[in-house]
């Protein structure tokens, strides 16, 4: 009777809310996550969800929660998917989900819907999070039912049931963006061989246009968590977004790739992450001075699983649960800070403190040696190559 659809105010999700009433009889909740994805669309969108017939729009402001309790786990635990993808949008739809569960119980509604497409991450990331949290919701994606097609389809549906059509003019690329990044799919990307356009990109300059001069900043870090810029603290979403600021700046955090989507197909896509790329940089090198070499292979081995099950939308497993605790334990002591140099695109490291670094010159030093004798390395030597020598006896017959 009452279904709760993730809105965004274009026209897909607004031809949606007619659609749902007359193929279901039920009434449309609308629910916007406020997750950074920028003012302006955000702007009017009472108005347009109750033009378009729905009977009501719940918007939720999603940013700390998101930052806090979904990006900053990915980060602690250095989840990359396929080497580059620092999980922008697949971090996004659990937390939007979620609050869809919770919206759901307030009015009372026994369904929950989405615009994502058949052949995308997206509808996996919403339903297995629906499935999670409360598995007798019935889940609509119209998408998968529908026989709407392309975008004038989509007008003319909206016109011939009186709908207002949305009148922001629809890019041509599709575009997810939150607090964390902005990604873009689809039209010239379509091709992998060809190189996107520069007025594509939204959150990062041109890395040439970018300041001559290199700038440095200071990211202080609590048990694997970044907590500081420069010594500011500031709460996990505007610790983000002035990241992005500075990055953006610089244009950091471009990337460019081909990703094998959860449903079997390749899939091209350009991301931005600016704020991101200085954090990620920043963790992993603190780690640097705070875990010991097998520790961090552990870590780094446990973090491809983590990154794939979090791109999956498998968040609400306790699989990923309980590696996230592995996470929290293993990085209890990464507290310290990192001086990163910014300039032109890229994010170089200038240096790292710890009072827990298991670093130490008296040890390391070229210079002296009390606690280390050069001396005890010969006898460590033909122990630990030991096998080899055996082997190499073995083929010469000795
Ligand atoms: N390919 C990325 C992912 O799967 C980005 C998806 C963007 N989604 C969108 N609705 N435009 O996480
Ligand atoms: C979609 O198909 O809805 C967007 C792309 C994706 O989910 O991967």
């Amino acid at each position: 009777n009452k279904v709760v659809l993730a809105y965004s105010g274009g026209l897909d999700t607004s031809v949606i809310v007619p659609w749902l009433r007359e193929n279901y009889g039920c009434e449309v909740v609308c629910f916007t996550a406020d997750v950074g994805q920028g003012v302006q669309e955000l702007e009017g969108l009472e108005q347009k969800a109750k033009a378009s017939g729905a009977c009501q729009l719940v918007v939720k402001d999603l940013k700390e929660e998101f930052v806090r309790d979904f990006v900053f786990p990915c980060l602690r635990a250095g989840a990359i998917y396929e080497r580059k993808y620092l999980l922008g949008t697949s971090m996004a739809r659990p937390v939007i989900a979620k609050a869809m569960v919770d919206v759901a119980k307030e009015v009372g509604a026994d369904a929950v819907s989405h615009g994502c497409t058949g052949k995308g991450n997206d509808q996996v990331r919403f339903e297995l999070t629906f499935f999670a949290l409360n598995p007798q919701l019935t889940v609509v994606a119209p998408w998968r039912e529908w026989e709407i097609t392309g975008r004038e389809d989509a007008i003319e549906y909206a016109i011939k049931h009186n709908v207002h059509v949305p009148v922001t003019k629809k890019s041509i690329y599709s575009r997810d963006r939150n607090l964390w990044h902005l990604s873009h799919e689809g039209d010239v990307l379509e091709d992998p061989a060809s190189e996107p356009k520069e007025d594509m990109y939204m959150m990062t300059v041109d890395p040439k246009e970018a300041p001559d001069e290199p700038e440095y900043v200071k990211i202080g870090i609590v048990e694997g968590l970044p907590v500081s810029i420069n010594g500011n603290k500031l709460s996990p979403a505007s610790l983000v977004s002035e990241l992005n600021k500075i990055g953006g700046k610089h244009g950091i955090g471009r990337v460019d790739m081909v990703e094998n989507r959860l449903v079997g197909m390749k899939s091209r896509g350009v991301y931005e992450t600016p704020g991101g790329t200085i954090l990620f940089t920043a963790v992993s090198e603190l780690e640097s001075l705070t875990l010991d070499r097998e520790t961090i292979q552990i870590k780094d081995f446990l973090a491809l699983k983590y990154a794939e099950l979090v791109y999956a939308g498998r968040w609400f497993d306790p699989l990923r649960e309980s590696m996230d605790a592995f996470m929290k334990e293993i990085t209890k002591t990464s507290t310290g800070s990192v001086t990163l140099k910014l300039y032109k695109g890229s994010v170089s490291v200038t240096g790292r403190e710890s009072p827990n670094s298991l670093y130490r010159q008296d040890i390391s030093s070229f210079e002296s040696g009390e606690i280390y004798n050069q001396a005890d390395a010969a006898g460590f030597i033909r122990l630990y190559g030991l096998p080899m020598r055996v082997r190499a006896m073995l083929e010469k017959g000795l």
